[in-house]
Order: structure tokens, then sequence, then C-alpha cells
């Protein structure tokens, strides 16, 4: 456990305060929301204290500094995701306003009645509800990839059901919250796109434990929170090819999102305004941008191995439990990914959705 040091654990202040019992806090319900490290905490300080005002409208300092801040937020969580534009980086609440902004926006204008939308068995709520209600509007149909008794589901059972189903949409978690099952999304975007489906990918729990990169995923859309990544609640990243969001009508509408109005209609804004109506989340965004900086400063290599050694270490002592069943893949299986055994063990303490 030597590659986290105290230093880290140092970054996150609400680490000082004890437990009931009065021991160091351990905090291990990361999945569900992780906690902030002071860079975080300092980024929006910062703003608030200092150069806070809203964005893309004021003539005035504070103004132009706001509206520089979140746009190089914009452009950190670009290179984040490596994004080849930020007219492809929407920000939004977080990863359900994301899922449900393309359920509506992509979903009423391209999918009709008897189309099939592909998802997985594992998926949070959020990948599923919306969906549903897609399907309550347009009359598509919304059909699961079963899972395996070892928890995983094999390529050829996902090129089957693509070959059979022909699905508009293939949407699936990186890493499902449920089971800690992480997906092969590169080979599975490439198969979906064999049958000429779309592909969304649920990285809300992979963005805290590796580095996403949106052009060789090759997914249509990628959706994350901030919140699980160490930065604020009430953010969220919505990653889409630039042709496809320039084809998909503006969701919601009000300030911002338009280029002109007038009594008898508007033009909306181009990307990524378009998708982004109303007062953004402005230091949220701040905040955001300082949490990927943060982890891509810890290093996702030295996170990796660290999550690698405490999830071994869990497994073992779970293991060791009369009664204690674990749900999801075992260790011996996909050892060469050791974020799922990770997410397996985080799993354990915290299912949730
Ligand atoms: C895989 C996955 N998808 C989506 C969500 C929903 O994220 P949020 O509540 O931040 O919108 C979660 C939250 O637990 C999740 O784990």
């Amino acid at each position: 456990m030597a590659l986290i040091t105290r230093d880290v654990r140092n970054d996150f202040p609400v680490l000082d305060r004890k437990t009931a019992s009065g021991e160091p806090l351990a905090f291990l319900d990361n999945a569900a929301s992780a906690q902030r490290p002071n860079a975080v905490i300092d980024a929006m300080s910062d703003c608030y204290r200092r150069y806070y005002a809203n964005v893309h409208r004021g003539i005035h300092t504070l103004s132009e500094e706001s509206t520089a801040a979140y746009e190089a937020a914009r452009e950190t969580t670009r290179e984040f995701m490596n994004a080849r534009s930020t007219r492809e980086v929407i920000f939004t609440a977080g990863t359900t306003a994301a899922i449900n902004l393309v359920a509506h926006s992509w979903g009423n204008q391209f999918v009709q009645k008897d189309d099939v939308i592909l998802l997985t068995i594992a998926e949070h709520h959020a990948n599923i509800v919306p969906w549903h209600q897609l399907s309550e509007r347009v009359g598509c149909r919304v059909e699961f990839l079963p899972l395996q008794d070892d928890f995983t589901i094999d390529d050829a059972v996902v090129k089957e059901r693509l070959e059979t189903l022909r699905p508009k949409l293939f949407a699936f978690a990186s890493s499902s919250n449920v089971l800690g099952t992480n997906f092969p999304v590169q080979r599975w975007t490439k198969l979906a796109h064999e049958f000429d489906a779309k592909v969304l990918v649920d990285a809300a729990q992979a963005a805290p434990h590796q580095a996403i990169d949106v052009q060789q995923w090759d997914a249509e859309f990628v959706v994350f929170s901030g919140h699980k990544a160490c930065g604020p609640s009430g953010i969220g990243v919505l990653y889409g090819k630039e042709a496809l969001l320039d084809a998909m009508p503006a969701f919601l509408g009000g300030g911002g999102m338009i280029d002109k109005v007038t009594t008898t209609g508007f033009t909306p804004h181009h990307l990524p305004e378009k998708f982004e109506a109303g007062t953004p989340p402005i230091v949220e965004a701040i905040g955001l941008a300082a949490a990927l900086k943060y982890l891509q400063g810890v290093g996702f290599e030295n996170i990796r191995q660290h999550e690698h050694a405490l999830c071994e270490m869990a497994d073992n002592a779970f293991r060791e439990i009369e009664g204690v069943e674990i749900i999801g893949p075992t260790p011996d299986k996909k050892r060469e990914s050791s974020a799922l055994r990770s997410t397996e063990c985080t799993r354990m303490t915290s299912p949730n959705g």
C-alpha cells in the first residue's frame, strides 16, 4: 500500500475527522459520491471570493473572468477525455441529466416505433428509465443483454444480439455500478458500428479510475458525473460526436442556447451552448476541472495500483467470512483488469441506483 501516501490522504480535509467511535475516518462510499480534495474546494472558493459572475452575458470584468474560467474548464475536460473539440463537450447536471438529454434530443428525432434500444441488464437506473420513457413517447422497444453466470457478457452474445435486433442504439456502462464488471468499450463499440448502431457509454464509474479516450473508444456519446470523480455535485459531462450533436435539436430552451429569438421563433446557438440553456453550473465546472487535474496529478496508474492492492486485501478478507457471498466477477476472471477488481470491491460496500 505504498503508492498512495499520506500526502494524498492529507489532500482531503474531511478525512481529518474521526468516526463516532473515535477512529480516523475511512471513506469507502466513493462509488456513490467521492469526497473533494482541497484543490477542488479552493478552486471553487476562489471563484466565489474573487471573480464570480454570470458567464457569456456580462461585459464587466467579473463576467469576463468567470467566462474565461468556465471555458478553460471545458478545455480541461476536453483534454481529459481526448475529445477533438470543445464543441463536443457539453456541461450537464450529471450523468442522469446527460442520458436524459440524449434520450430526448437524439431519441425523439431519430428513434421510431419498433426501433430497438439495446442495454445490458447491469445498467444503473439512469441508463434504463430514460429509454423506457422514450419508448412511451415513440413506441420503441428496450431490450437487455443478459449476464452470464460469471457476471460478464461474451462478445459472441453481444454480436448475436446486435445482428438479430439491429438496435438503433447500444447503451452500456463501461463499469457496472451493480457488479463492478468492466465491459470492453472499444470492442463493443466496433461491433455495434458493424451493425449500424450508435453507442452511448455511461462512464460514471470509469472517470474516477481510468483515463478516458473518446477518440479511441469511438462511441457517439460518453457521459460522466463530476461528484464521483472528486468534483462537485450538480455537474456532469456529455461528450457527443460533433456532427451528431449538430444534427440533434436543442433539448431545454431558454437563455444562452439561442442565437436569435423573435416573436415567432428562435434560432439555436452553435455547439456547445445549444445544449446549455440557462445559467450553467459555473463554479461547479471550475471545480470539476480542478478535480480532473487533481486525478491526473495523482496519476491513474498510481490509482490503479493502489485500488488493486486495496481490493486484494478486501477480497481476501471478505472471502474468509462465512456466509458472505460476493456478487460480481471473481478475481480470477479478467485478471488483466484490476479496475474490475477495484470496482467489484467498491460495490460490495456500496450498491446503488
Ligand atoms: C454507472 C452509473 N451510471 C449513472 C449513475 C448516475 O449518476 P448521477 O446520479 O451522478 O447522475 C451512477 C451513479 O451511481 C452510476 O454508478
